[in-house]
């Protein structure tokens, strides 16, 4: 990859995880906020302004993370499968769009539900408590996932290090900064 569409590839990787993680964060402090709040008008728009938050940040980031990911690893000479530190991250970032994708019903659900009746039904509490435990939870996957990226702890696949032992010089690639 040219150095030009690698820093680019780059940019759009650290800002689109950054942001991921800044919406994840907003979306945790307004779901805590929906769990102990007994203010019914302000609850009532609190879960209807998450599911925006998903929809509008969470979602597109998480994907776009994922693709300039992948990108940044198949256009540089860390490759997809050549390091265990980059795995872990694509084994990570799948897990969390995962989690992400089936709790989509659960949010939708408990904005309508919020809108319609206000946040303090009963039968809500339950999902209201899943969505403080799933965001906390992925905000931890997501900030392994950066602590992953900023180290780069060694160790390489066995597929890298063939892949390291064929290259023509048997050098480490120039490239990789650590
Ligand atoms: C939540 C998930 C992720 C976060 C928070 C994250 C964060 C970051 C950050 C902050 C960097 C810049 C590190 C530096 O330059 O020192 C980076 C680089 C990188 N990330 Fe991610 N990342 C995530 C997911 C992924 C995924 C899924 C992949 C690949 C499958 C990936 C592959 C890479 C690669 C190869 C680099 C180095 C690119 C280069 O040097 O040009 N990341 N990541």
């Amino acid at each position: 990859m040219a150095p030009a569409v690698r820093k680019l590839a780059l940019t759009v990787h650290v800002t689109s995880s950054a942001g991921w993680l800044g919406a994840v964060v907003c979306f945790l402090a307004l779901a805590v906020t929906g769990l102990s709040g007994q203010d019914a008008p302000r609850g009532r728009g609190l879960y209807p302004a998450m599911e925006v938050i998903t929809w509008a940040a969470i979602v597109p980031l998480a994907f776009a993370t994922l693709l300039s990911g992948v990108v940044s690893s198949l256009g540089t000479p860390w490759g997809l499968f050549r390091h265990y530190w980059v795995l872990a991250k694509l084994a990570l970032t799948v897990f969390a769009i995962g989690v992400l994708v089936m709790q989509l019903g659960v949010i939708g659900a408990v904005a309508d539900a919020a809108a319609m009746t206000g946040p303090s039904g009963a039968d809500l509490r339950e999902l209201r408590i899943s969505l403080v435990l799933h965001s906390g939870g992925g905000l931890l996957v997501l900030l392994s996932a950066m602590v992953l990226a900023v180290y780069k702890p060694r160790g390489t696949t066995r597929y890298g290090r063939r892949a390291h032992s064929e290259r023509p010089t048997g050098r480490r690639p120039r490239l990789i900064q650590r």
